[in-house]
């Protein structure tokens, strides 16, 4: 099964394909919707199996690259801060216990949303780390009334950037700083397979190379005053995700029942691949919004 014959939101997102499903051989990239996109993004990452295999914070770099961003932003304690797409919210967490400031996460899955508003509660912390539905192409805060914004491997998801990059530049404050790690990309050379929405989902089909981001952050309005490469956490975390399947497969963990190994393994080597030919990286961005 091509990706896209999985419908968003039906039983195989794409991200963990299910066995008996394989992707015809060179599936040809094909346009999703901007609505069939999102939906699935939601979807996928809000599934146990997907917790299982990325751990508590979904994207590379983990808890090290949420505070190297955290301090690039020079948060401090009292600071309104937005996460958009915010996950399961491990990284609005950190930057709440370890800068002191309060965060608002905001993201397309329902449940994800639920269950990281469950934790703050859980941990006495509702006052300090919320979180909302919404979408990041139509944020729902007034205009200048955050004083950051973070958000982590998702921009490069969003189908339509340049409207995403401009909600956040409205909502940040004069002279507030957005900050952004994420894929980077080589476009034209991204194999055919992983140019699907499993690929889109999985943050390679639409990421785009730095200075592509750079542009769409300043045609927002926002001057970019740092960048930096992160490749290498990027390698270690599809490593990992290897790793981890092979294990699961090993130990036919349930909630991984029903998925295609041998494809999501594929699709695992062929993103290696690509971040060893440096087709693929990571990187952190920081942007300012004058004041
Ligand atoms: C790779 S996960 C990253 C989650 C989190 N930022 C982290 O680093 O742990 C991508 C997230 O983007 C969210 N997402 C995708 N498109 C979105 C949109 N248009 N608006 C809000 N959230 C979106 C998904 O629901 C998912 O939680």
């Amino acid at each position: 099964m091509s990706a896209l014959s999985s419908p968003a939101g039906g039983p195989n997102p794409g991200l963990l394909p299910e066995a008996g499903s394989p992707p015809p051989p060179g599936a040809v990239a094909t346009e999703p919707s901007p609505d069939q996109v999102k939906l699935c993004c939601a979807r996928t990452y809000q599934r146990d199996a997907v917790a299982l295999i990325l751990g508590d914070s979904y994207h590379p770099g983990g808890l090290d690259l949420t505070r190297r961003l955290g301090r690039s932003l020079e948060l401090r304690t009292g600071q309104r801060v937005l996460d958009v797409a915010s996950g399961p919210g491990t990284t609005a967490f950190l930057l709440a216990a370890e800068f002191g400031v309060n965060v608002e996460g905001v993201d397309l899955g329902e449940e994800a949303v639920a269950k990281a508003n469950a934790r703050a509660a859980a941990e006495g912390l509702a006052e300090q780390v919320r979180f909302s539905v919404g979408d990041a192409e139509r944020l729902p805060l007034e205009d200048s009334s955050v004083d950051a914004i973070v958000c982590e491997c998702a921009f490069c998801t969003f189908p339509d950037k340049p409207t995403a990059a401009a909600e956040m530049a409205r909502v940040l404050r004069p002279g507030g700083r957005l900050g952004i790690t994420d894929v980077v990309l080589d476009p034209s050379r991204l194999h055919a397979e992983l140019q699907t929405l499993a690929g889109w989902v999985a943050c390679l089909a639409d990421a785009r190379p730095l200075d592509e981001y750079a542009e769409l952050l300043a045609a927002a309005g926002l001057r970019v005053t740092m960048t930096e490469s992160h490749d290498t956490a990027l390698a270690k975390m599809i490593d990992q995700i290897d790793a981890r399947l092979v294990a699961f497969r090993m130990a036919a963990a349930p909630a991984l029942a029903g998925v295609d190994f041998d494809v999501a393994r594929q699709r695992t080597a062929l993103a290696a691949e690509a971040v060893r030919d440096g087709i693929a990286g990571y990187a952190l961005l920081v942007a300012e919004k004058p004041a």
